[in-house]
């Protein structure tokens, strides 16, 4: 169960946070002075620290160093009074997560949370593979991703690793979807010298200029209508740690310039700000889309892709090393029978026979929740044939597709743009992000048939009344 800790000397705010936290199913621990909280942080692990600043006894700052010399991967969150933004910022370079200023909005609070416990997670979330040319800790068994597959394209991927993680150099990671990038990315942390410091993951596609770059560089206060108080982004939250950079083929032209900028001479300028802010990061990035191609079309800057080049790993698409798929099929087995409760013990060999054969365009992921769906569907301990629902394969483009790989990426995205679609809505989210979606599936739909409308209607099952409809009021 997810802990938090709420250390704040004021029981009225004590009582009203373990309740919203109680109420989400979080498992609260809270106490009224800085001391005591760090008796308790001595003995017990925490997933989140909110800290009051000011209390009596020991100061905001030095409460705040203790904690990360106790517990340096739990975010801490600073919950300040209003109007005092600089010592907020000063407990961000302490290496503060974020800040709230109270009295607080639930929905920024339940927003920077959320956002801190995901980071939380990936920090303490170890990965690991299979090499002997790096020395892998034997690391406590939770919390352990493993990169399986020992085929000679992933020694290469594994050794690069290795040979890299230490430097400080930037990566480029790229591959099919669902060929373990982010893995890899978590791997590179992790047995870099930076692992005890934050590491951020900026997912690039489809956030609004704008906002990705209010949150990447920050802003002043005043910077926009808006723009109520200074807000530190995501490069100056992770100074002395890693950025990993997701989708990276997405990022506007504009964004490019001024990311590239901080990866040549780690500096950068708040929104609306004049100040040069100095900051050390580490960049990674990856994508699934032909950067060089991209480069061609004028989309991506030409310096930042030789920038990031310098190093890249490339992952095989699964159909490449099929060799991997029993060993794959044995972890994943493993890891949805202790999930699910359920022990499997034996795979027919036709099932076995069944994955070999087909060509995985969703790759790992396509491969990891078909093996969930046949754990769940099984009887008694054997996955048999008939337990591998796979898609049909061979009928054009589109049919291709799997339906839960499609879902589960669907859903992926989302999650990372639910918080900005709450935070920027006004109330409005639902039709917003349902607006969104309406509006992408049109618009790809009306592409694929040469905008001829009929096509399309009926492709995406609805009149073609309503899709003319559709295309006034979204302007396509
Ligand atoms: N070699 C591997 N061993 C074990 N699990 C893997 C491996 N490769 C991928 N996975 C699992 O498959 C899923 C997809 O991997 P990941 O998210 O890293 O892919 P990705 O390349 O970033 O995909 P996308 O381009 O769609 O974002 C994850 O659940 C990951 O843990
Ligand atoms: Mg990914």
């Amino acid at each position: 169960m997810t802990r938090i800790l709420i250390v704040d000397d004021d029981e009225g705010l004590i009582h009203f946070l373990s309740r919203f936290f109680s109420k989400q199913g979080y498992d609260v621990a809270a106490c009224t002075d800085a001391s005591s909280g760090l008796d308790i942080l001595a003995e017990e692990q925490f997933d989140l620290i909110l800290l009051d600043y000011k209390m009596p006894g020991l100061s905001g700052l030095d409460t705040l160093k203790e904690i990360r010399r106790l517990q340096v991967r739990t975010p801490v969150i600073v919950m300040t009074a209003y109007g005092t933004t600089e010592t907020a910022i000063k407990a961000m370079k302490l290496g503060a997560y974020d800040y709230l200023l109270k009295p607080f909005d639930r929905a920024e609070l339940k927003r920077i949370v959320a956002d801190a416990l995901e980071v939380n997670r990936l920090m303490k979330e170890v990965v690991s593979f299979p090499c002997e040319l790096i020395k892998v800790s034997p690391a406590e068994s939770k919390g352990i991703v493993k990169i399986i597959g020992n085929h000679r394209k992933m020694q290469e991927v594994y050794k690069l690793i290795g040979q890299i993680a230490g430097k400080d150099v930037t990566v480029l990671i790229t591959g099919e979807s669902g060929t373990g990038k982010e893995l890899a990315a978590g791997a590179i942390y992790h047995h870099s010298h930076r692992r005890d410091k934050p590491f951020l993951t900026v997912n690039c596609a489809a956030i609004p200029d704008t906002l990705f770059e209010s949150e990447l560089f920050g802003y002043e206060r005043g910077a926009f209508t808006g723009a109520e108080h200074t807000h530190i982004g995501k490069f100056e939250r992770c100074d002395k740690g890693t950025i990993f950079f997701d989708e990276i083929g997405d990022m506007s032209l504009s964004t490019q310039a001024k990311v590239l900028r901080v990866l040549q001479e780690g500096e950068l300028e708040r929104l609306g700000g004049t100040e040069t802010i100095k900051v050390d990061v580490r960049t990674i990035a990856a994508t699934n889309k032909n950067l060089e191609k991209a480069v061609e079309e004028g989309k991506f800057r030409e310096d930042l892709y030789w920038r990031l080049k310098i190093i890249s790993i490339q992952l095989p698409p699964l159909k490449e090393r099929v060799e991997d798929i029993p060993a794959l099929l044995d972890y994943f087995v493993g890891r949805f029978s202790e999930e699910y409760h359920k022990s499997i013990r034996y795979v027919a060999d036709g099932a076995i026979q069944k994955l070999k054969s087909h060509t995985w365009p969703g790759n790992v992921r396509e491969l990891k929740n078909c093996i969930k769906r046949a754990v769940l569907l099984s009887s008694g301990d054997v996955i048999l044939d008939e337990h591998i629902k796979l898609e049909a394969e061979s009928h054009g483009p589109l049919e291709t597709v799997n339906r839960e790989q499609l879902t589960s990426k669907l859903k992926d995205k989302l999650d990372d743009l639910v918080p900005y679609i709450l935070q920027v809505s006004n109330q409005k989210a639902h039709a917003n992000i349902i607006e969104l979606v309406e509006e992408l599936l049109i618009s790809g739909a009306l592409e694929q048939c040469g905008n001829n409308q009929v096509k399309a209607a009926k492709m995406l099952g609805i009149s073609r009344n309503t899709l003319r409809h559709r295309i006034k009021k979204y302007n396509l």
